[in-house]
């Protein structure tokens, strides 16, 4: 029975999805005559008034009508009215995070020759930052084979670069340096103000997760969530799920005990849920919070760093949970933050009949140990599954949800964050252009 990990409502009723499911098996013949029918009057008018049905061939601008050439996509020139085209056209990729534009539909690779600092400012702005911390070149031999094929370089000549894909001149096969270009635009994932000797227990040191917060509804916790720039909370998009009155939530960051007066309280100034989420499935469980003003950095509370595309994490690596959810199925929420530390679970694995039989879909990462005993669960949702790699932590899930807690064969589940990214990025790029 899935189960979301959130805090006291929203529980999935898989009574309710397979009941739907049976129905819909049930009524399969008559849905398929009704869905004929309606496409075809839909065809009719489509063709009727001029516009394709979906955008063949093409791609639509955002969740409008309009469909724009796939070559219009990053080309520099804002074809769509509201300039989707031209959002999300650069990513930082692999291990090294290295910098890649998209130029006319095609992620390609920035060589390092003309590279400046103006550019760096550019490129972290397009991908949702206001900040900017440095670029370096390494060698393209040293990055993953898939990103060395792509290669561009930007000419650098305008005064000041807007979009980096409009100064992105030739697609070439080699770049002149030898080297491509690396990118850091904020400093995350690290733990000022934490010291590791001090480590005695499950209960979390001040510190020890700055990234972790605690989302309250109506003043009370419901959810985690993680810090990942200084005006943007992750967080699990069943927990606002029919509750995205922003004004309702206030988001408490620098704590490690509920209760605890003077720990920083924010307004929320608006909610993005995943478009996709649906409550049934749990699928593109992902919302993002933009508070009102800035979070300010300080050490006890710090951002984590996003992973970037194509990054992998694998079976049994080892990684951290961390909220103020129940210590057993039914019972009440924490007052300290505690974490845990489990091993990163294969989807392969997660989906063999006697675990989640199949419910696993590619939005999902299971992490937890397949005999019990240590879980995320109720309050926990929305907060961070958090990886380090060489002493920087990287948000690899978001709490989603599981089958009781900490049961047999019945680990967590948690929204894969390489594949939010792109939705992530474009939220925020959006609204801080
Ligand atoms: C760079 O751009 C300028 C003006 O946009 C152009 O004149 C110049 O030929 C370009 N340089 C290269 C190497 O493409
Ligand atoms: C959100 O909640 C506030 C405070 O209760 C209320 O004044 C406001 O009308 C609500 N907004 C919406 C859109 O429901
Ligand atoms: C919790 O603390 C105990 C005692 O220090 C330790 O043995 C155990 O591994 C810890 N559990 C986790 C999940 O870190």
């Amino acid at each position: 029975m899935p189960v979301t990990k959130v805090q006291p409502f929203v529980h999935a009723d898989s009574e309710l999805v397979k009941g739907w499911k049976n129905r819909i098996i049930l009524h399969r013949f008559q849905l398929l005559i009704a869905s004929s029918l309606i496409l075809m009057i839909f065809l009719v008018l489509g063709i009727g008034l001029g516009v394709g049905l979906s955008c063949v061939g093409k791609v639509r601008c955002g969740s409008s009508s309009q469909c724009v050439s796939a070559m219009a996509q990053c080309d520099g020139t804002m074809d769509c009215e509201n300039h989707e085209d031209e959002l999300g056209c650069v990513r930082l990729s692999g291990r090294s995070s290295v910098l890649q534009v998209q130029k006319r539909g095609e992620w390609r690779t920035v060589c390092s020759e003309e590279w400046s600092n103006q550019l760096g400012i550019s490129a972290c702005k397009q991908l949702g930052y206001s900040r900017y911390v440095e670029s370096s070149f390494i060698s393209l031999t040293s990055i993953e084979q898939d990103l060395q094929t792509n290669l561009i370089s930007i000419n650098y000549s305008q005064a000041e670069v807007i979009k980096l894909q409009s100064a992105a001149t030739f697609s070439k096969n080699h770049c002149n340096s030898g080297m491509v270009t690396t990118l850091r635009c904020i400093e995350c994932g690290s733990r000022p103000q934490y010291k590791s000797r001090i480590v005695g227990g499950n209960i979390s040191k001040p510190g020890q997760f700055p990234w972790q917060v605690s989302l309250h509804f109506q003043r009370e916790h419901i959810c985690g969530g993680s810090i990942v720039t200084s005006s943007w909370i992750l967080t699990a998009a069943h927990c606002v799920f029919g509750f995205d009155n922003a004004s309702l939530w206030t988001v408490h960051a620098g704590l490690t005990e509920q209760l605890i007066n003077g720990a920083r309280s924010l307004a929320v100034e608006r909610i993005v849920r995943h478009a996709q989420y649906r409550q049934k499935e749990l699928d593109y469980d992902v919302a993002l919070m933009r508070l009102q003003e800035p979070l300010v950095f300080d050490g006890f509370v710090e951002p984590i760093c996003l992973p970037n595309y194509g990054e992998e994490f694998t079976e049994g690596r080892m990684c951290w949970i961390s909220g103020w959810g129940t210590t057993k199925e039914n019972g009440e929420s924490s007052v300290v933050l505690r974490s845990a530390t489990i091993p990163l679970i294969s989807t392969k694995t997660c989906n063999q009949a006697d675990v989640y039989k199949g419910l696993i879909s590619p939005w999902m990462i299971c992490a937890g140990y397949l005999e019990g005993g240590i879980d995320a669960c109720q309050g926990d949702s929305g907060g961070p599954l958090a990886c380090e790699d060489s002493s920087v932590w990287k948000l690899v899930g978001v709490t989603s949800w599981g089958t009781g807690c900490a049961e047999v064969n019945k680990p967590g589940v948690y929204a894969r964050v390489t594949k939010a990214l792109s939705w992530i990025r474009l939220q925020i790029e959006r609204e801080e252009v």
